[in-house]
């Protein structure tokens, strides 16, 4: 047999028995939270219609799918579960009586990401969604669900940033970028924003180090990836130039000079050169936004058949003005007025935010930051966004991400719901429980373990068993046949508290041999008192 068959595809994981526990702790905290609030339950399918996903976000979302053909049209391995959700209460399968819904599920979902530490193909997501309340205060208890999670886990030193789409859509409007062209500028900016915000982060940790390794191995390669994507897409329009054929005017030809550093970014980190890579973090930084910037003016930006719109360099060098506003409520709102005025749509939109981040105060969140550059890649989103991220967590640090869309339910064609959402990424949980050393003691597969001693008693042992597990004993009874000396050194592996040894005697009698297994100490009894002797065992009386 080919060995290939056997290894799993890249990004998947099994799940033994000891990381499922790990998960069922962080699910089960999780819907203890959510059902505290009263959300309730639902579950979507694993695969839905392709177009189903890509309705918003326009083909390009594609290539970061597991799309397959079926004898009903396309579908799509699901990359994330509020469009789903949106589809069933658009087709009318929700209580809308029941206004505002208040839904969770807990799933796998799927991506064609490049899989790294903390970023799988398949991952699990534990999201809410809030539906049919436009207000303030429905934005702010969905942020405090999320930070009540992480506090139940008792994890702490997140990050929590929240932004604002609709302070950003309206700003877009007001400079007279077609809605329709908003859309298609959102998931380039996210992605825009996202390596900015990584490559910031690597050049801070290699800043603040002197010697070492202060990069993880898939850091580096991601820091290394990055910065060979910007010198490509460069070298790219520095050959359409050298031909003639780029949008691109000549005079801006110095900016797109090759670095030849990038190539040995591995080499200047192992020779601890990091002063060097943080120079060329910086000039990859300032490349890559120009050359958005170029792009977007030159070239545009296409958002339906024959449409494109060409962002004037100026609106794109405020968008960033507008993007790095970031910083606590009472600093960032003054600097949002003061750069985008208070008429009109921006207006009405800078009202509305400062409205959810006092409402948050309501909740009793506190000490986040607003952040500006949070868009966001789905493209859905209309109003607050917020992110939270546990920086120990390194590249993968984002542990939830949500915000509002009002239009998605309408855009299924359904009744016009506003509505708020998040979603954890279970997965990334688990690595910040284990990082913070908060993952509880692994429980032992059984309390109790029943060991019949010989064929003749299997039957009175095994019955006794069933009337232990009856009574709520979380009881194991030996199905191996070994000697006495071996299944009692199993029922010490399994971690077993007591066990209970039956041999013709204690058939005979009707009774147990219970022997605790730290102490040693054995009784025999009548069931129903075994039974007591041994709940009061495991309620941490000695036997
Ligand atoms: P998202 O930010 O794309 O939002 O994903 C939510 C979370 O899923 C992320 O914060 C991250 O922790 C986790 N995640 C995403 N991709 C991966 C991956 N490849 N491997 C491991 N974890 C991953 C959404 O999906 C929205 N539907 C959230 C939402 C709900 N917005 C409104 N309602």
């Amino acid at each position: 047999m080919e060995k290939s068959i056997l290894r799993l595809p890249r990004g998947l994981r099994d799940f033994p028995p000891e990381e499922m526990a790990k998960f069922s702790y962080v699910e089960n905290k999780i819907r203890r939270v959510l059902e505290l609030y009263g959300y309730q339950e639902v579950r979507t399918p694993i695969f839905e219609r392709f177009d189903l996903f890509a309705l918003r976000s326009g083909e390009e979302i594609r290539s970061r799918m597991f799309v397959f053909s079926t004898d009903e049209g396309e579908m799509a391995l699901r990359p994330e579960v509020t469009a789903p959700i949106a589809r069933m209460v658009a087709t009318g399968k929700l209580d809308l009586s029941k206004k505002p819904l208040k839904i969770y599920y807990i799933g796998p979902c799927y991506r064609y990401d490049e899989p790294q530490a903390g970023r799988y193909r398949e991952f699990w997501q534990a999201g809410v969604e809030l539906i049919g309340s436009p207000y303030p205060e429905a934005d702010a208890e969905v942020i405090r669900l999320a930070t009540r999670v992480l506090e139940e886990l008792g994890l702490e030193g997140y990050v929590l940033r929240i932004g604002d789409m609709a302070v950003i859509r309206a700003f877009l409007t007001q400079e007279g970028v077609p809605e329709e062209a908003v859309n298609r500028i959102i998931g380039p900016l996210d992605v825009l924003t996202s390596s900015l915000d990584k490559l910031r982060m690597y050049r801070e940790k290699l800043s603040e180090a002197n010697s070492g390794r202060p990069l993880g191995p898939d850091e580096l390669s991601d820091l290394i990836r990055r910065c060979d994507e910007i010198r490509r897409l460069k070298e790219e329009e520095l050959l359409k130039m050298d031909a003639g054929e780029s949008l691109i005017p000549k005079a801006y030809e110095g900016l797109l000079e090759p670095d030849p550093r990038v190539y040995r970014l591995k080499e200047l980190y192992e020779e601890g050169s990091f002063d060097e890579i943080c120079d060329v973090l910086d000039k990859k930084a300032e490349e890559l936004v120009v050359l958005t910037k170029l792009r977007w003016a030159y070239y545009g930006v296409e958002y339906g058949p024959g449409q494109t719109y060409k962002m004037p360099e100026e609106v794109f060098d405020k968008l960033m003005e507008l993007m790095s506003i970031s910083g606590p409520g009472d600093e960032a709102l003054p600097a949002l007025e003061k750069l985008l005025g208070r008429s009109g749509q921006v207006g009405q939109a800078l009202s509305r935010f400062e409205e959810a981040l006092k409402a948050l105060s309501w909740f009793g969140v506190e000490g986040f930051t607003v952040d500006m550059s949070i868009v966001r890649g789905l493209e859905y989103y209309t109003g607050t966004v917020f992110e939270i991220d546990f920086p120990f967590l390194g590249a993968q640090k984002q542990v939830c991400g949500g915000g509002r869309y009002d239009k998605l339910v309408e855009e299924f064609g359904g009744p016009s719901l506003p509505a708020v959402g998040f979603a954890f990424g279970v997965d990334r949980l688990v690595l910040a429980l284990e990082r913070s050393g908060k993952v509880p003691p692994a429980r032992p597969r059984c309390d109790v373990y029943v060991i019949p001693i010989s064929e003749e008693v299997l039957d009175y042992a095994i019955r006794a068993s069933e009337q232990l597990r009856s009574s709520g004993l979380r009881t194991e009874v030996s199905l191996s046949r070994r000697k006495l000396r071996e299944e009692l050194s199993i029922a010490d592996k399994l971690g077993a508290r007591l066990a209970i040894i039956i041999g013709p005697r204690e058939a005979e009698e009707g009774k147990l041999t219970v022997r605790d297994l730290e102490t040693r100490e054995q009784v025999s009894l009548p069931l129903k008192e075994a039974i007591r002797h041994v709940k009061a065992a495991l309620a941490g009386g000695k036997t």
